[in-house]
């Protein structure tokens, strides 16, 4: 499949993509000396452990062990096969990939993908015009008027109106001879139930496109200007439309976000737009679903600080508390910002200002307090209150990784229930933050049985280090291959990726990390990159005395090898000796196939 696409192609393209780039549309990346770090979006992490090479152009994670070069990213973060990911970047890129090194398969739904996005664009055109040139916009016009909305704010998120007539939109596409298929799977146009046809999902409706971060429509919501029921309409999901993951206002929120490390998450398209007019650009909403996982790992490509905007009505506590639960499981942080009795942000800061949702942004709770203040209002303070608050909080208070933190947080909750710390403290027992599991470098390499380690343990770490330089510093490639140093290593694992970049090397004359990736399994590929990744400064001389270091570190080992072959026969100890004795074989058989 992946051979179908001429290597200069997928080469051209591998040389072209700049790997930090392409992260930095789904990671906030800082710069940490050469390399940039971010949070990693393929598991919970509140420490940035994810680390992007710009010279190496390979990422690699400390904290799961994920790692891979630019295709192998797009490939496990957006989900796409080796193909996809070449021509995605080829696309964006501008260098042509040939439809045909496609399977059938996947032709089919990148057609689709396109498809679905292309009618997108055309229908938000079409909603656009009617919204701002049509006689039948003009409702729309004044009832956007009404709620405040100036034209730079209508502009920025592409606002448009969708006509009253049944089959405007459908009409519209039959005259641009769109096919029907993408338009039905886009869920603009829904199929009549009796007789032929089509019918239009938005009419008479404002409308609001959703764009991801590639600044392509996903999908639209559109409002009702009356009392009409549903008073809010979306896209249904499609190819290319998962609601569960995106956020309306993103892509105008982006830059801002970066800039400032705040993320506000509302509600509802207006108070998107409401806030983003009185200048407060960062807000974004979820699409009339609860907070989920998805969108905290959208988030927390973004920005370090979330700031969740709640009504103070009871669905909207209710609310927080779920969302809660959600930046928890993920092993998140969010702060909590609850309006005033009756505001939504956008009355919020139509009556008090931008300032005054400032200071109060500024004064939003943290997770913790939050839970807290509202457990003890659920309960109240009598004894069984007291019982059951100390209950529910054993969960959340235990989760806390940092021990400061947990102290503090039991303090806290022993000020404001009255009772004693030490009792709250023994009650909670420290669990291990969800998705908190460690892959990390140690484990990749050696492997086997605490004994067998030891016996080899040390020389693996030199074969590892080996590896390292043989990435970190091609100029020794020749000298390994004249000395065969690989066919004295012991990891069968690092040896094949040694043999690759050999290969790589002597049939290219040249060799960059992030050529060999595609070619190795998950496993070898993210032991390669963590490798890869680094710091180590190498010269032409240390990496003579490492190569010496480990023949002559080879040769004792084989010498001591007799000794305890010797030792073990004196004291009787049958098993031993016939380890040790395989062992030898092994190495004999190993040496005769160098020689
Ligand atoms: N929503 C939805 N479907 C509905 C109602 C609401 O998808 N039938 C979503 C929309 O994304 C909406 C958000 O939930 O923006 C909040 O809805 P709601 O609180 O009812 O209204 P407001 O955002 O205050 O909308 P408006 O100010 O336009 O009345
Ligand atoms: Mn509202």
């Amino acid at each position: 499949m992946a051979d179908q696409i001429p290597e200069s192609t997928i080469s051209e393209i591998r040389s072209t993509a700049d790997i930090v780039d392409i992260v930095s549309e789904v990671v906030l990346l800082k710069r940490a000396g050469k390399n940039f770090q971010g949070l990693c979006p393929f598991h919970s992490e509140k420490t940035p452990s994810f680390t992007v090479s710009p010279d190496k152009q390979v990422f690699y994670c400390f904290g799961c062990g994920a790692g891979g070069n630019v295709f192998t990213f797009l490939m496990q973060h957006e989900g796409l096969s080796f193909p996809e990911a070449v021509r995605t970047l080829g696309r964006r890129y501008g260098i042509v990939v040939e439809d045909r090194q496609l399977s059938p398969e996947e032709r089919a739904r990148m057609a689709e993908r396109d498809g679905i996005f292309d009618v997108h664009q055309q229908a938000a055109a079409f909603f656009r015009r009617m919204l701002l040139e049509s006689p039948e916009g003009r409702t729309a016009r004044a009832y956007l008027e009404k709620r405040g909305m100036r034209s730079e704010t209508i502009e920025r998120f592409s606002l448009g109106y969708a006509p009253p007539e049944w089959d405007a939109l459908a009409k519209y596409f039959a005259g641009r001879r769109v096919p029907t298929t993408y338009l039905e799977t886009a869920g603009l146009i829904i199929p009549r139930k009796s007789g032929s046809g089509f019918y239009d999902r938005f009419r008479d409706r404002i409308i609001f496109p959703i764009t991801g971060v590639s600044s392509r429509i996903l999908g639209f919501g559109g409002r009702v200007m009356d009392d009409a029921m549903p008073k809010y309409l979306n896209s249904p999901e499609s190819p290319v439309f998962n609601k569960r993951r995106s956020l309306y206002g993103l892509e105008a929120a982006r830059g801002r976000c970066r800039e400032t490390g705040t993320a506000y998450v509302v509600e509802g398209y207006f108070d998107v737009l409401a806030l983003a007019q009185a200048g407060v650009t960062n807000a974004l909403a979820t699409l009339g679903t609860a907070l989920t996982a998805g969108h905290v790992k959208t988030l927390k490509g973004h920005v370090s600080d979330i700031v969740l905007v709640f009504d103070s009505d009871q669905a909207g506590i209710r609310a927080a508390l779920k969302s809660v639960e959600v930046f928890r499981k993920e092993n998140m942080d969010a702060r909590i910002l609850v309006l005033p009795e009756g505001h939504d942000p956008d009355s919020f800061i139509r009556k008090f200002g931008a300032e005054a949702f400032g200071a109060a942004a500024r004064n939003a709770r943290s997770m913790m307090d939050f839970l807290m203040e509202e457990t003890i209002r659920k309960h109240g303070l009598s004894v069984e209150g007291k019982l059951r608050i100390i209950s529910e909080m054993q969960g959340p208070l235990g989760a806390i990784s940092d021990r400061m933190a947990r102290s503090l947080y039991i303090r806290n909750l022993a000020e404001k229930t009255g009772v004693d710390e030490a009792m709250i403290a023994e009650r909670i027992a420290p669990t291990n933050p969800p998705g908190g599991g460690r892959r990390g470098p140690a484990a990749a390499g050696g492997g086997g049985p605490a004994g067998e380690a030891c016996l080899t343990g040390r020389h693996i770490r030199i074969e590892r280090k080996i590896i390292t330089m043989m990435l970190q510093f091609p100029d020794i490639l020749p000298e390994v291959e004249r000395r065969h140093t690989l066919e004295l290593f012991e990891d069968e694992q690092l040896k094949s990726i040694g043999r690759r970049i050999l290969t790589q090397y002597s049939t290219t004359g040249k060799y960059h990390v992030s050529d060999v990736i595609e070619a190795l399994d998950d496993t070898e590929r993210e032991m390669t990159v963590n490798l890869a990744i680094g710091g180590d400064v190498w010269d032409r001389e240390g990496c003579l005395r490492l190569l010496a270091q480990f023949e002559s570190g080879r040769k004792r080992q084989k010498d001591n090898l007799l000794q305890k072959i010797e030792a073990a026969s004196r004291n009787n100890d049958q098993a031993l000796l016939l380890k040790l004795l395989k062992e030898k074989q092994h190495r004999a058989r190993k040496r005769q196939t160098i020689n």
